[in-house]
């Protein structure tokens, strides 16, 4: 098999990610079907299907035939075999839940054809411990798209030692097609490439702070006028929500058991006191007056 053999695409939940995957497959000439249990946010990923192409038009980025043509290849479904009965690709999209991927993918294994690509776009649980739940294993990866997908151009490919090179390459191929840049993990390893470097990051900015080298607002505008990042991470921090920087840590610690992943007092505190971020009105600025 090689990337010209993959016509049909389908995506499993059309949430936040998958809804966008699907589109983002659509408009680069995919045959795409996007599913989910949920009817409502079917109808919804639908809805912003209709409502995305016509904007993009407008924007002058799709003619209209483009965006007709778009429209025309995606379809939306409850029946995930109905959805992936005949795809060369497979990308999954659904909740962060390793027994229900594995449930998923043990299910994908029985309804797609026995050449189709199972991905996993999830951003912890790396592939190994998805794909002995299927019987092709050297065709289970992690394919990581970021958030919005139609904008954010990074992919992730993780290559976990189970995963074919054949694999591997039409999966760093379709990404090229869908105008995205892959970037191939050798090895499988917690938080891939870039969660990672910004875990780091933050553990740093957090670490100057506490020790009380300089102010949050200075860290901030260090990382902003002298690394060139669109905001610094007490910022960002306050954007994404306190409350995820102390989940993901806590989570990262239990799955690893390395002490570096806890979060630091300062985030516990604020978490503590529910102070989240612009969600609430304050995390590390003070948003309620605005
Ligand atoms: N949100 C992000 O910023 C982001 C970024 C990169 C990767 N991811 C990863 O993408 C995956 C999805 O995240 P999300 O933010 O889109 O979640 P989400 O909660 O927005 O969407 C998940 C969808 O899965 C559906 N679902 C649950 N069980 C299903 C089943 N059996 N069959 C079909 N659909 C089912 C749900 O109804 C829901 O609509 C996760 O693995 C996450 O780690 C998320």
């Amino acid at each position: 098999m090689n990337i010209d053999d993959v016509k049909k695409i389908a995506v499993i939940g059309a949430g936040n990610m998958g809804h966008q995957i699907s589109l983002l497959c659509a408009i680069h000439g995919y045959t795409t079907t996007c599913t989910d249990i949920n009817e409502n946010i079917l109808k919804k990923a639908e809805a912003f299907t209709d409502s995305y192409l016509p904007g993009r038009v407008q924007k002058g980025r799709l003619t209209e035939e483009q965006a007709r043509a778009a429209r025309d290849r995606i379809t939306f479904t409850a029946s995930m075999e109905a959805a992936v009965k005949d795809a060369d690709y497979v990308i999954e999209a659904v909740l962060e839940v390793l027994d229900l991927k594995r449930k998923i993918f043990a299910d994908l294994d029985k309804m797609a054809p026995p050449h189709a690509i199972l991905a996993s776009n999830s951003s912890a649980i790396i592939s190994s411990k998805i794909a002995d739940a299927t019987k092709r294993p050297e065709k289970v990866l992690n394919v990581h798209f970021f958030n919005p997908a139609l904008v954010m151009k990074l992919v992730e490919v993780v290559q976990g030692p189970h995963v074919s090179d054949e694999t591997r390459e039409i999966s760093m191929a379709l990404c090229e097609k869908l105008e995205k840049v892959p970037v191939h993990l050798k090895k499988e390893v917690d938080g891939f490439l870039l969660n990672r470097i910004f875990g780091a990051i933050t553990r740093e900015a957090l670490w100057l702070l506490e020790m009380g080298v300089a102010s949050m607002e200075d860290i901030d505008k260090a990382q902003v006028y002298g690394a060139g990042h669109p905001m610094g991470t007490f910022r960002l921090m306050d954007l994404t929500g306190i409350d995820l920087t102390y989940i993901m840590g806590m989570e990262a610690f239990r799955e690893t058991g390395d002490v570096r992943h806890l979060p630091s007092p300062s985030v516990v505190e604020k978490y503590c006191n529910g102070e989240y971020g612009q969600k609430t009105g304050k995390g590390w600025y003070d948003y309620r007056d605005k």
